[in-house]
């Protein structure tokens, strides 16, 4: 097991320049900041309703980014056909509802089968690695391993929004589900909601190839710059070392 990618999520530098329709603050430049300060990717979600990133955003992000881009996108045809000809490196499929602030849920992968059956293979043909953003549920991740999606992204929005004995009850089903996706060969990635007070014990679970982290380190940057809000999160990931100790108990714990 490795220490998670740090991968961040630039859609919040997009939606303060959309405040005003203009050229500032630039996404790309945000994002070759960040990139700079350590990250080891870039994600944005490119809505339907064009709410923040716009489509020479996505263009731009990958013909100046030296690290992996993630596009997020739903399975709505012309976002598909977007993904397409966009030369992303990752694709994440999400649900999008229109009225929502962000994305809510988790994508229904059985209620979806049949386009994803389509839209897997189409993106992977492009040469993009799949992930299904999905609730931490053992019945979502069994219907994505038959769909062929080489990696999930296990949503975090639950586990982030409570707080005590209840975000530990979340963090608990969230160490079972990605246990159970990598005991069925899936890779695991995990997000939203993640920020400085709650990244730790996520990124410590074991087998998490990769974190999608947006609104928190955005918003830190605000009062401290890109290089430092990035350096802050990218220090609170765990060392190889814990990495491994963590590997340890839990091949102890299954045996
Ligand atoms: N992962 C996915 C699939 C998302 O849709 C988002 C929000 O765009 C994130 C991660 C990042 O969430 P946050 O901005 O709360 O860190």
């Amino acid at each position: 097991m490795n220490i998670p990618r740090l991968h961040i999520n630039v859609d919040h530098v997009a939606t303060l320049r959309q405040a005003r329709r203009g050229e500032f603050p630039c996404p790309i430049e945000w994002a070759l900041a960040a990139e700079k300060a350590g990250a080891h990717g870039i994600t944005c979600h490119l809505r339907k309703d064009r709410r923040h990133i716009q489509d020479a955003d996505v263009i731009r992000l990958r013909g100046e980014l030296q690290s992996t881009l993630n596009l997020e996108l739903s399975l709505d045809t012309e976002m598909v056909a977007l993904a397409l000809k966009s030369g992303a490196d990752a694709f994440c499929l999400v649900p999008e509802m229109r009225q929502e602030v962000t994305t809510e849920g988790g994508l229904d992968c059985k209620k979806e089968q049949a386009r994803l059956r389509d839209v897997i293979p189409a993106l992977t043909e492009e040469g993009g690695l799949v992930s299904l953003f999905v609730d931490p549920e053992p019945d979502q991740l069994d219907v994505a391993r038959e769909l062929g999606a080489p990696f999930v992204e296990l949503h975090t929005g639950c586990y982030a929004n409570r707080t005590g004995a209840a975000r530990e009850q979340e963090l608990e089903r969230l160490m079972r589900a990605s246990a159970h996706a990598q005991d069925i060969g899936l890779r695991v990635n995990a997000g939203h909601g993640l920020d400085y007070d709650n990244v730790s014990p996520v990124a410590l679970m074991g087998g998490i190839e990769e974190l999608n982290i947006g609104f928190a380190i955005v918003a830190r940057a605000m009062f401290v710059g890109v290089a430092q809000a990035v350096e802050e999160m990218l220090e609170l990931l765990p060392s190889q070392g814990e990495i491994d100790g963590r590997a340890t108990s839990l091949r102890a714990a299954k045996n």
